[in-house]
């Protein structure tokens, strides 16, 4: 499995890494950390320079690295001139901690369990009409249902889902999309959102845009940026990554029909699984922060000021934690020191909503289905977004 001579750090950015960087990781762990070429200057990435950054790939850095958000710092001026400033993600404490206490009861386990019978119902519609044999599994499934869950609590309707999705793939996909129509997708976006605001502002309903119209952070009102940047870290955050979550989960799964069988037979096995999936196939590759001071990593000096990438997908693959760490193996025992969700300051704020949609998935389609088989068209990955990793089609043939 060893990584090809030709490959260079650069290829982390570049479409071919983004759709299978484990061989990068495997190659460049080792000289880790590496400064790599994140995005070429030009029209296509709207930016006059190009921008480098160094990648984190072992377990042990990246974990001290987001550990210590006053060194590794949020606020990534470099990234900021492509996407839009996203709450939480973008922030630094103390105003991250404010914000983050505003919106973590609406999130939290017990909140979030108690959505468990709508969620189903939007489940079982999707499984109803995808009937029975070959589906096209990320349209039928995988990229509804996190969409409508996150859009029906922040109050937005049926008919606008669509909209969502293509401006949350124009915010993440530096490489698969033009630099202006990006700009003006993420524009459209902010314009939609600030009409929703103003609504509520005269006339809240029982949503969660209408709450955060109302919530105070310091005893002062959150202003309409600020509600739109809310709003847009939820979108972006949680729909793409859940999306991918189910996606690898039922690829892997349609690749080892043991697994399939036991399943079925034993539902303790769905957690695991799904847990396992976020290791081995992280739908949240890599996140940037900006250094704060110089620091030492390995025989590495990083200056000040310097993009780095905690790249969570080669430290979820790191050896010196998951043994055999290329193989998918749901009973391992070190499986909850995976990073998929982060950890720390910028811990996934969604991370029980996503677990809780997989869950339903898992659970439905086991139910449903005594096979899963791959279709006979090849499954193809997303090639566009550094952050992510997922397939745009899966072909699948439910038996
Ligand atoms: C499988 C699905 C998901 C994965 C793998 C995932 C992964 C992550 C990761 C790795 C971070 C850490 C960010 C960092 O280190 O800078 C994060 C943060 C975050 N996630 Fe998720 N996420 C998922 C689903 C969701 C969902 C469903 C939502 C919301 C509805 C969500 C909202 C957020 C927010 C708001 C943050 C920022 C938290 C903060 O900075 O305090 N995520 N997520």
């Amino acid at each position: 499995m060893d990584a090809p001579s030709s490959l260079t750090p650069d290829v982390l950015g570049a479409p071919e890494g983004i759709a299978n960087p484990y061989p990068a990781y495997r190659a460049f762990r080792g000289p880790n950390p590496v400064r790599y070429l994140r995005l070429p200057a030009g029209p296509l990435t709207g930016r006059t320079e190009p921008l480098y950054a160094w990648a984190l790939m072992r377990h042990a850095d990246v974990l001290a690295a987001i550990r210590d958000p006053a060194t590794f710092s949020s606020q990534t001026p470099q990234v900021l001139k492509t996407i839009p400033k996203l709450a939480l993600l973008h922030d630094d404490p103390p105003h991250h901690t404010h914000l983050r206490r505003l919106v973590s009861k609406v999130f939290s386990p017990q909140r979030i369990a108690s959505l468990s019978d709508w969620i189903s119902r939007i489940a079982f519609e999707l499984l109803d009409s995808m009937g029975k044999g070959s589906a096209e599994f990320m349209s039928a499934y995988a990229v509804p249902l996190p969409m409508r869950v996150i859009a029906t609590m922040l109050g937005v309707p049926d008919q606008d889902y669509p909209s969502f999705k293509l401006w949350s793939e124009a915010v993440v996909s530096y490489a698969g999309m033009p630099a202006e129509e990006r700009a003006r997708k993420t524009q459209e976006m902010m314009a939609y959102l600030g009409q929703a605001i103003a609504e509520r502002r005269k006339q809240p309903r029982e949503d969660l845009i209408s709450a955060l119209t109302v919530a105070d952070v310091e005893g002062a009102a959150l202003s309409d940026a600020e509600i739109r940047s809310f709003v847009a870290v939820l979108l972006i955050a949680g729909n793409e990554t859940t999306t991918n979550l189910i996606g690898n989960m039922m690829a892997i799964l349609a690749d080892r029909p043991e697994l399939w069988r036991q399943a079925r037979e034993d539902r303790s096995r769905v957690e695991p699984i799904i847990e396992e999936v976020l290791r081995y196939e992280s739908p949240v590759q890599r996140l940037p922060r900006v250094t704060t001071r110089p620091v030492r990593i390995g025989d590495v000096d990083i200056r000040e000021g310097e993009l780095v990438d905690i790249v969570y997908g080669a430290a979820n693959r790191d050896p010196a934690v998951f043994e055999d760490p290329d193989t998918f193996r749901p009973e391992r025992p070190t499986n909850h020191q995976h990073l998929g969700f982060g950890l720390g300051t910028h811990y996934c704020l969604g991370a029980p909503l996503a677990r809780l949609e997989a869950r339903i998935t898992l659970s439905a389609f086991l139910d449903r289905f005594a096979t899963l088989e791959r279709g006979v068209e090849p499954g193809v990955r997303q090639r566009a977004a550094q952050v992510s990793f997922g397939y745009k089609a899966l072909p699948l043939v439910l038996g």
